[in-house]
This record gives structure tokens, C-alpha cells and sequence, in this order.
């Protein structure tokens, strides 16, 4: 009994604190959702708005400018790291890091066993130096045209001036060529601890 007590107190104390630690991850993986949800839905309306103002064309440069902007203020805004990354990149600014680029490719062979990309998120708490940081992604499937006129700028078909502006823009670029179903890239998410 001597020995029992504070074993039973310590695992119970145990069981405590590991249930707060799932809390606390599971409230940054709800908020990590919403926040990708609400960038989406601007990023969306500001490219919906300049394809109609001005066509593929004129949408480039509210994607090349908004784009980074809108991330930039949901990142002040939730006290997160937020953006877009993607295996096959037109700006490389986004390029992923190893754990990204980790995570992308297991999105790839998450997809090629059947899973399609519209669910798909993955989330992780990475220790680096003894400091903690929650990690989030969410994948970005590709819509068909019918959907979304995301394959205007990434698919096969590309009008010529469209492409021409692309060259001028990312002379690197290797975001095109893209299929319906496909995974274009993912969101990424990132925050201390
Ligand atoms: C009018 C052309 C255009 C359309 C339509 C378009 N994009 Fe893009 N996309 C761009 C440009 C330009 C960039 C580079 C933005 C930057 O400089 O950060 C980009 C970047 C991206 C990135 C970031 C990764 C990278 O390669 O740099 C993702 C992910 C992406 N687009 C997905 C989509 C999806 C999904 C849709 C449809 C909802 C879409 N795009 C529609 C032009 C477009």
C-alpha cells in the first residue's frame, strides 16, 4: 500500500496532464482549421474579383500581390505562421522545409492509395533545441475548370498571354501542367509553444 498510493496518485496525475496536453492540441488543430478556411475563402474572393475585373491576366498580379499579403495579417492576427507551399512551385518563396516537404510527399502516397485530397491534414508537435512548435497542413487538391478557374493558371491548357505573364512573373515557374484530383500544394501552418 506504502508503494501503491503514490503510484496510483502519480499516474493519475499523469493522465491529467496528458489529457490537458490534448487539449491544448486539439484546440490548435480547430483553430488551425478555421484559420486555413477563412485564408482560403479571402484568397478566393480577391481571385473570383479580379478574374471578373480583368481576366486571367490582370488575376495574376492579385494572386503575385494578395496572396502574401493575406497570409501575412491571418498570421498577426492568430499569433500563427501561415502560408502556402507546394512540391512543384511557381514562387519560390514558398518552397517547403523538410518537414514539409515530408509531409507533402506523404499527402502524395495518401492520395495514390485512394484518399482524396479534400480531407487530407496532418498535424505535429516538432522539437527543435528544446523548443516546441504545433505544426499544421492541409492539402490543396485541383478542382476541375467546371469548380474553380484555379487550372487557367496551373493546368495544361494555358492561354498564351496567361503564360506569357507567368514567364515574366517566375521565370522558375513549375506550377503548371496540372490534372484535376491532383494535389497542388498545402497549407501550412506553424506556432510556438
Ligand atoms: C490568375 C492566375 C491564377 C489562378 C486562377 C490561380 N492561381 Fe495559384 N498561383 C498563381 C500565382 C501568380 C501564384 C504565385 C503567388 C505568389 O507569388 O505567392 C500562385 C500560387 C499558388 C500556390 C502557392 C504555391 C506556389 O506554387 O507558389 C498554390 C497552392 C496555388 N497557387 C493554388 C491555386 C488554387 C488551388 C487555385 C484555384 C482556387 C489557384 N491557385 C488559382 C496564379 C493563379
Amino acid at each position: 500500500m506504502k508503494i501503491l498510493l503514490p503510484l496510483i496518485l502519480g499516474s493519475v496525475l499523469m493522465f491529467d496532464s496528458a489529457l490537458a496536453a490534448d487539449a491544448d492540441i486539439e484546440s490548435r488543430v480547430a483553430a488551425s482549421k478555421q484559420v486555413v478556411q477563412a485564408f482560403f475563402g479571402e484568397l478566393k474572393g480577391e481571385l473570383v474579383k479580379a478574374m471578373k475585373q480583368g481576366g486571367p491576366v490582370n488575376a495574376i498580379q492579385a494572386c503575385n500581390v494578395s496572396a502574401p499579403a493575406i497570409a501575412q495579417a491571418a498570421s498577426e492576427k492568430h499569433n500563427m505562421t501561415v502560408g502556402r507551399t507546394s512540391l512543384r512551385l511557381r514562387n519560390p518563396d514558398n518552397s517547403p522545409d523538410a518537414w514539409e516537404a515530408g509531409v507533402l510527399a506523404k499527402f502524395e502516397e495518401r492520395r495514390a492509395a485512394g484518399e482524396s485530397p479534400a480531407k487530407m491534414a496532418y498535424f505535429e508537435v516538432v522539437e527543435n533545441d528544446g523548443v516546441r512548435t504545433f505544426r499544421f497542413m492541409k492539402a490543396i487538391g485541383m478542382p476541375p475548370l467546371s469548380k474553380m478557374p484555379c487550372l487557367k493558371c496551373h493546368g495544361r491548357e494555358i492561354n498564351p498571354k496567361v503564360a506569357a505573364k507567368l514567364d515574366a512573373l517566375y521565370p522558375a515557374d513549375n506550377a503548371r501542367g496540372y490534372r484535376p484530383g491532383q494535389i497542388r500544394g498545402a497549407f501550412t501552418i506553424s506556432q510556438p509553444m
